[in-house]
């Protein structure tokens, strides 16, 4: 298969007051044409600063990509001008944003915010461009889209502004759509839509996505291939069926175990002890080895690699399941 995109040894630092806190530190993954891969890890492993390094959009004062490439399509990204770099988003690559109010502005109907993304990189006349909305609207089950054209993002419901904000991602019809945490602050039933939604899309196999969320529970049905995130580094990757049938790392372990835990209890249970290291202050050796069981001296002081311990099923760690 074909990658669209090859993220190479990614390093990605913010300047704080009192140290540098390196929010990615060497994340390497690939995305094939097509494929939709899902980027999972608790929140704070630097899932967000990955995708908005793809973008180029790291807070400029403080962020700084200060190593790797960024490859997509045969080219680095890294190091297009800031020109060429504003036509590959929205054109090339769309993104859905965690936070929910920053990408649709509320002064704004739905319906021209969407059309500005289309006529940001095509020429039409404005009607055409409106049944190019419609027809968006359409694609993201947005009921009766001819009304909500007109509406305003306040008189949405949390999961209908969630559609209109992947209508104005999908806008220019993008390779590549980017979707950080998009079920995230949605309840459980319109989650569910939302995911159906994504499953839909990715089968017409002519968009890759990139999914990212902190809950392993909601890649199982979407997902092709899974990456696990921690501490800014891939530690395992591998198709989805692989990740949830026989995981390698005590991490990916962990977060499935917190899934059973937390649908028999219907509450989260604390079941990988201890939090995600802060990235100005990473343990040496294995960055998880404090929370985990199996970890010993070699985890304390050296860093695995990143080994294939079966065809497409990598993982780093000291010792694997
Ligand atoms: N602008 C910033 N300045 C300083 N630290 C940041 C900034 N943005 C993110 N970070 C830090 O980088 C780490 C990773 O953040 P993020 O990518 O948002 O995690 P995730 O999306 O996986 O929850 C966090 O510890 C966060 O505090
Ligand atoms: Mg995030």
């Amino acid at each position: 298969m074909t990658e669209i995109l090859q993220i190479n040894n990614l390093h990605t630092y913010f300047n704080t007051d009192t140290a540098v806190a390196r929010a990615v530190e060497g994340a390497s993954f690939n995305i094939s044409k097509g494929e939709t891969l899902a980027l999972v890890g608790e929140s704070g492993c630097g899932k967000t600063v990955t995708a908005l390094s793809i973008m180029r959009l790291v807070p400029a004062i403080t962020g700084e990509i200060v190593q790797g490439e960024i490859i997509f399509q045969g080219h680095n990204l890294l190091n297009l001008s800031e020109f060429e770099m504003r036509a590959m988003r929205g054109q090339k690559i769309g993104m859905v944003f965690q936070e929910p109010m920053s990408s649709l502005n509320p002064l704004f109907t739905i319906g021209y915010q969407i059309q500005e993304a289309i006529l940001a990189h095509q020429r039409m006349s404005k009607q055409q461009a409106k049944s190019q909305v419609i027809e968006l609207l359409n694609k993201v089950e947005m009921p009766e889209p001819g009304q909500r054209y007109s509406d305003y993002p306040h008189n949405l419901s949390g999961g209908l502004r969630q559609r209109a904000m992947i209508a104005q991602a999908l806008a220019a019809h993008p390779e590549l759509l980017i979707a950080d945490e998009p079920t995230t602050a949605l309840d459980v039933t319109i989650q569910a839509q939302i995911l159906k939604l994504f499953s839909r899309l990715k089968q017409t196999k002519e968009m890759s996505i990139l999914l990212i969320t902190h809950d392993l529970g909601v890649v199982a049905e979407i997902a092709d291939r899974v990456c696990i995130m921690y501490a800014g580094r891939i530690v395992e990757e591998a198709g989805v069926l692989p990740i949830f049938n026989q995981p390698r790392h005590p991490y990916t372990d962990g977060l499935l175990k917190s899934i059973a835990a937390r649908n028999y209890s219907r509450q989260r249970l604390m079941v990988i002890p201890g939090v995600v290291p802060e990235p100005a202050n990473k343990p040496g050796g294995c960055a998880f080895h404090p929370r985990c069981r199996r970890a010993d001296l070699t985890c304390r002081r050296e860093m695995p690699e990143h080994l294939e311990t079966e065809s497409g099923h990598k993982v780093s760690c000291w010792h694997p399941l």
